[in-house]
C-alpha cells in the first residue's frame, strides 16, 4: 500500500507541523514543508529533520504568482493533501478548488464558534466554560468547511487568553495528526 503524501503549510512556529510529523506512525508522509515566510522558525526544524522545504514570500510577485509557484512545488513534492498548521494567509478560491477536498485545517476555536483571529479572548469575553479546536475541511470560505474531528478543553476561572491558548495548543498536538490518519484513509 502506498503511503498518501502530505505538504505542510506554515508561516511561524510550526508546533502542530511538528507534531504531524511525530505522530505520522508511518499512515502519512510528510513529503515538504512550504512557507509563505522565509524567515519561520518551523522551517529550520522541518530541515533539520531532512524534511525538504519551500519558502516563497508573496511580497513583491503577487497572489496569482506565489500561488503558482507554491502549487507547482506541491505537485513536485508528490503531495496527495495539503495540511494548513498554522498558515496565516488565505488561499486563493482556484488553489483551493484546485486542490477541493484535499486541504485541511486546525483552528483554535470551537467550529462554528469564533472563526477568525482572537478566538481565546473571544471564548472568554463570551463567559464560555469550554473552550477546543477544530480540524475542517479548507473551503473558499473562513473556516467554514466540514469539521472533521473536534477536542474540548475546559477554561478556567482565572484563564488568560494566553494561558487558554497554551492548553487548546496541547489538544492540537493530539488532535490533528489522528485527524489527518483518519482523513487521508477516507
Ligand atoms: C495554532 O493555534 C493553530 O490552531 C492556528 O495557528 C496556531 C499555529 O501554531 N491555526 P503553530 O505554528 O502550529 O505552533
Amino acid at each position: 500500500m502506498t503511503v498518501p503524501k502530505v505538504a505542510i503549510l506554515i508561516s511561524g512556529r510550526g508546533s502542530n507541523m511538528q507534531a504531524l510529523v511525530e505522530q505520522a506512525d508511518g499512515r502519512y508522509e510528510i513529503c515538504v514543508v512550504a512557507s509563505n515566510k522565509p524567515d519561520a522558525p518551523g522551517l529550520r526544524w522541518a530541515r533539520e529533520q531532512a524534511i525538504p522545504t519551500f519558502a516563497l514570500s508573496p511580497k513583491g510577485i503577487g497572489k496569482p504568482a506565489y500561488e503558482a509557484s507554491l502549487d507547482a512545488a506541491l505537485r513536485e513534492a508528490g503531495a496527495d493533501y495539503i495540511a494548513l498548521a498554522g498558515y496565516m494567509r488565505l488561499l486563493s478560491d482556484d488553489f483551493v478548488a484546485a486542490w477541493r477536498d484535499r486541504i485541511v485545517n486546525i483552528h483554535p476555536s470551537l467550529l462554528p464558534r469564533y472563526k477568525g483571529l482572537d478566538t481565546h479572548a473571544r471564548a472568554i469575553a463570551a463567559g464560555d466554560r469550554v473552550a477546543g479546536c477544530s480540524v475542517h475541511v479548507v473551503t473558499e470560505e473562513l473556516d467554514a468547511g466540514d469539521v472533521l474531528a473536534q477536542a474540548e478543553v475546559p477554561i478556567e476561572p482565572d484563564d488568560t487568553p494566553d494561558t487558554l491558548a497554551a492548553r487548546v495548543l496541547a489538544a492540537e498536538h493530539r488532535l490533528y495528526p489522528a485527524a489527518l490518519k483518519e482523513f487521508v484513509t477516507r
